[in-house]
C-alpha cells in the first residue's frame, strides 16, 4: 500500500430523473463495495457523491413542466439521496452542485485557470432564438432529418434513423422554445485547449496506466489516437455557475466543467478544515466510479483541468463499467424503460440485498449485460436462498435443537473439519485480489464459494443423522459450520450488508467495519453488536464480552468460542415466487405495448397527413362526362370470402342497382343501410367476384388508406346531379 488514504467518488447523477438499476450496476454498487471493503481493512476512506444539478436537459424539463430548474433538482435530489441510502450506499456526503459552496469553488477553479492563461477564447456563430432571446443548444432545435425525413429530428441526432446531425443539416430547423426559425449570432466562449495536453495524456494514460480496465484504456486510446480538440467550457445559458470574468454576462460554466469540480466542493463542504489533504496530498489515492459514457470526461477532460490547475492530485484509477440493459432493451429514462430504485425499495422492502447481489453478480464490468426478472428470481432462489441462506439456517437451527443454541465445543474432530475451514482462506485471498483490481463479480463469486463450501459440508456430514448416534461428532460438525457462518458474516459485508448484519445478529457478534466520515471530522465510528439494538454505531472500544469480528479474522478457524450463545434463527433470504416477477414482467410489457401503440398512432397520424399530388389537368368536358349524383343505400352485405368488399343495393333515383365497394374495413354492412352517399353512376359495369357492379361510391381517402364516404350536408333527393 503506497497510499495513506483513498478518496472514492461515484459519478454525480443528473437530477432530472430518479436513479435506476443501470446507474447502480454501473457505478454506485461497485463504489460502495470497494469502500466497505477498504474500511474493513482499516483504510481511511472518504466516499463522495452528490447530484449534478446543472445542464440543459434540466432546463428543458423545467420548461416542459412550467416550473423552475431549481424545483426540478430539489425534487430529484431528494429522491436519489433516499434511494441510495435505502440500498445501504452510505456516502460520507451526498451534496449538490446548486450549493453555495460549489458555486464559489467552481468559480474559483475557473478563475484560477483564467488567470493562469490556461484557456483560449474563440468566437463562433451559434443558432439563436430571436423571440426567446436565447442561444439554442442542439437539443433545442428540431427539424426534418435530411436522411430519413423524420420531421422531429434534433439538432444533434435523428432518433428515428440514428444518424448524427448538426443543426445546419436539418431541413427547416425550428426553435423548440418559440417555434421560430433560428438565426445565426456571434458569441464568444472559453475553451480548454485539450490538444496541448495530448502528449502528456498519452504518456500518463497509455504508458503509466496500462493497468486500467481494458474497456477504459481502449476508449482513452481511441480518443487520443483521434486527436484532441479545444473544448468549450462555457455556455450561453441562464442555469449554472456564472462565468466569473468581465464580459461574460449571460454565460455559465459548461456542466461538464462544473460537475467534476463538485467532487472537490462536496469534500470541502463536509470537511472544511481538512479537505485539502484529500485532494492535494500525493499520498491520497483517488478513484472514480463511473459508467462508460463518462469515460472521456474523467480520464481526459477532468485530469486536464486538474493538471492545468496545478495543485491537485490525479485519479489513480477510473474503473468504469459498461451498460446494463433491461429485458434485452436499452435502459432509458425518457422511454420509461427502467427499474427505478425508489420503486424497488417500496415493492421489495427487506430485499435490498437481493438487488445488490444480482447487480453485482451480473455487473456489466467488461461488456454490456442484461438484467432480467427471471434471472433476478433464479439468483435469489437458487443462490441466496438455496446456498447461503439454507446453509446458515440449517447450522443455526440444529445448534438450537441439539445444543440449546450455544456453540458446541468440537469434541470429536476429523480431518475434514480442518480441511473445510482451511478452504476458506484461498477464497478470501482471491476475493481480496479481485476487489483490489476492481473485479467485483469475481470477488462476489469467491464470497459465494465460501457459502458453497459450508453448504456442501453440512450436506455431506449430515449432522441430523449423526445426532442419532454420536453427539460428540455432531458437536464438531456444527462447530465447524458456525465458524463458517461467522466467516460469511465478514465476507458478505461489502456485498450484502443488510444480510451480513442480520447474520451477525443471529450469531450475536459485532463487526469492526471501519471508520467513516459521515459525522465530518469527528471521531471514527465502529459497528458493534448490542443486545436488542442490532447494528448501532458506537464510538470507542467494544465492551469485553462482545465478540467483534473483523476482516483479518476471515478464514481463521476459531471465530466463535464454544459456549457462545446464539440468537434466534431467522431466515436470511426469502424465496421469490413466480407471481412476483411475473407482475414486474407484466408491468414492463405494458409499458412496451403502450409505447408501441403510441409509436404506431404517431406513424399513422403522419401517414394520414400525406396528401396525394394533384393529378393531370382535365377539360371541363372531361369532367362533365362523369355522371355524379346522390343515392341511398337500401341494403348491404359482405361479399363472402373477402375482407374488403361490401355488396350494396343502391337507390340512384333512376333505378335500383348493385355496387360492389372495397369499404368493408371501414364500415360494417349495418352502418351503411339508409345512408345517403354520392356515386359515379355512369362508370362502365365490372364483374367483381361474380357480381356485376354498376357504378362507384365516392370516398375520401387519407394518406394512410382510411376511407370515408361522402354525404350531402343535408338530405337531398336521390339522383340529384353533382357538379
Ligand atoms: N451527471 C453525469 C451523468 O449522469 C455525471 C457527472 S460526473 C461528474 O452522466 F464528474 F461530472 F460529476
Ligand atoms: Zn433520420
Amino acid at each position: 500500500m503506497t497510499h495513506k488514504r483513498t478518496l472514492v467518488t461515484c459519478a454525480l447523477p443528473y437530477a432530472n430523473g430518479p436513479v435506476h438499476i443501470g446507474h447502480l450496476a454501473g457505478a454506485y454498487i461497485p463504489g460502495d463495495i470497494f469502500v466497505r471493503y477498504l474500511r474493513m481493512r482499516g483504510e481511511d476512506v472518504l466516499f463522495i457523491c452528490g447530484s449534478d444539478e446543472h445542464g440543459v436537459p434540466i432546463t428543458i424539463k423545467a420548461r416542459e413542466r412550467g416550473v423552475s430548474p431549481q424545483d426540478i433538482v430539489d425534487q430529484y435530489h431528494q429522491v436519489m439521496k433516499d434511494a441510495f441510502s435505502g440500498l445501504g450506499i452510505n456516502f460520507d456526503i451526498y451534496s449538490r452542485t446548486s450549493s453555495a459552496v460549489h458555486a464559489e469553488h467552481a468559480a474559483a477553479f475557473f478563475r484560477k485557470l483564467y488567470d493562469q492563461d490556461n484557456f483560449i477564447t474563440q468566437e463562433s456563430e451559434q443558432l439563436y432564438d430571436d423571440q426567446a432571446k436565447m442561444f439554442l443548444t442542439d437539443r433545442l432545435i428540431e427539424g426534418t432529418c435530411p436522411k430519413c425525413r423524420n420531421p422531429h429530428a434534433y439538432g444533434d441526432q435523428c432518433e428515428k434513423c440514428g444518424s448524427t446531425l448538426s443543426p445546419d443539416e436539418l431541413l427547416d430547423p425550428k426553435s423548440k422554445l418559440s417555434g421560430s426559425t433560428p438565426v445565426k449570432k456571434k458569441t464568444k466562449h472559453w475553451y480548454l485547449p485539450l490538444n496541448q495536453y495530448e502528449p502528456w495524456l498519452r504518456d500518463w494514460i497509455l504508458e503509466q496506466h496500462k493497468e486500467w480496465k481494458t474497456n477504459v484504456y481502449g476508449q482513452c486510446k481511441s480518443w487520443l489516437d483521434g486527436g484532441l480538440q479545444p473544448r468549450a467550457v462555457t455556455r450561453d445559458l441562464d442555469w449554472g455557475v456564472p462565468v466569473p470574468v468581465d464580459g461574460a454576462e449571460g454565460k455559465v460554466l459548461y456542466v461538464w466543467f462544473d460537475a467534476p469540480i463538485g467532487y472537490i466542493s462536496n469534500t470541502k463542504e463536509l470537511l472544511p478544515q481538512s479537505w485539502e489533504k484529500w485532494w492535494k496530498d500525493p499520498d491520497t489515492r483517488l478513484v472514480h466510479f463511473i459508467g462508460k459514457d463518462n469515460i472521456v470526461f474523467h480520464c481526459i477532460v477532468f485530469p486536464s483541468m486538474l493538471k492545468a490547475h496545478g495543485q491537485y492530485i490525479l485519479p489513480d484509477n477510473v474503473p468504469a463499467n459498461e451498460f446494463l440493459n433491461l429485458e434485452g432493451d436499452k435502459i432509458s429514462t425518457s422511454r420509461n424503460w427502467a427499474v427505478w430504485v425508489h420503486e424497488y425499495e417500496e415493492q421489495f422492502p427487506g430485499q435490498e440485498d437481493v438487488l445488490r447481489y444480482v447487480l453485482t453478480a451480473n455487473a456489466p464490468e467488461t461488456k454490456d449485460n442484461d438484467f432480467t426478472w427471471k434471472d433476478f428470481q433464479s439468483r435469489n432462489n437458487s443462490e441466496l436462498v438455496a446456498i447461503f441462506g439454507n446453509f446458515v439456517n440449517r447450522a443455526v437451527v440444529l445448534t438450537h435443537k441439539y445444543f440449546g443454541g450455544a456453540v458446541p465445543a468440537s469434541l470429536k474432530p476429523e480431518p475434514i473439519d480442518a480441511e473445510t475451514l482451511a478452504a476458506i482462506k484461498p477464497c478470501r485471498e482471491a476475493l481480496e485480489k479481485y476487489i483490489e483490481t476492481y473485479h467485483f463479480r469475481e470477488a462476489l463469486k469467491e464470497a459465494m464459494n465460501m457459502a458453497r463450501i459450508g453448504n456442501k459440508y453440512i450436506s455431506d456430514m449430515e449432522p441430523w443423522k449423526t445426532a442419532k448416534t454420536d453427539m460428540d461428532r455432531t458437536a464438531s460438525i456444527l462447530n465447524t459450520c458456525l465458524q463458517i457462518c461467522a466467516d460469511l458474516a465478514i465476507a458478505f459485508e461489502p456485498f450484502t450488508p443488510f444480510s451480513a448484519q442480520k447474520l451477525r445478529d443471529i450469531l450475536r457478534v459485532g463487526i469492526d467495519a471501519g471508520s467513516d466520515h459521515r459525522a465530518g471530522e469527528g471521531t471514527p465510528t465502529v459497528n458493534f453488536y448490542r443486545e436488542g439494538e442490532g447494528r448501532a454505531l458506537h464510538t470507542g472500544i467494544a465492551p469485553s464480552q462482545d465478540i467483534v469480528l473483523n476482516w483479518e479474522m476471515l478464514g481463521s478457524a476459531q471465530l466463535l468460542p464454544a459456549g457462545h450463545q446464539l440468537g434466534e434463527a431467522v431466515l436470511l433470504f426469502q424465496k421469490i415466487e413466480d407471481a412476483v416477477v411475473d407482475a414486474q414482467i407484466a408491468r414492463l410489457e405494458a409499458i412496451k405495448a403502450q409505447r408501441e401503440a403510441a409509436e404506431a398512432a404517431r406513424a399513422a397520424a403522419e401517414a394520414a397527413k400525406k396528401v396525394e399530388p394533384q393529378k393531370a389537368e382535365v377539360t371541363f368536358d372531361q369532367f362533365d362526362a362523369m355522371d355524379i349524383r346522390t343515392a341511398t343505400v337500401l341494403a348491404a352485405e359482405r361479399v363472402p370470402k373477402t375482407d374488403k368488399l361490401l355488396k350494396l343495393t343502391i337507390d340512384t333515383g333512376l333505378d335500383q342497382r348493385t355496387i360492389v365497394s372495397g369499404i368493408a374495413q371501414y364500415y360494417a354492412p349495418e352502418d351503411m343501410i339508409g345512408k345517403q352517399i354520392c356515386i359515379l353512376a355512369n362508370l362502365a359495369p365490372r364483374v367483381i367476384r361474380g357480381i356485376e357492379s354498376r357504378g362507384m361510391i365516392l370516398m375520401a381517402k387519407q394518406g394512410d388508406g382510411k376511407m370515408r364516404f361522402i354525404t350531402p350536408q343535408e338530405a337531398v333527393v336521390n339522383g340529384a346531379v353533382i357538379g
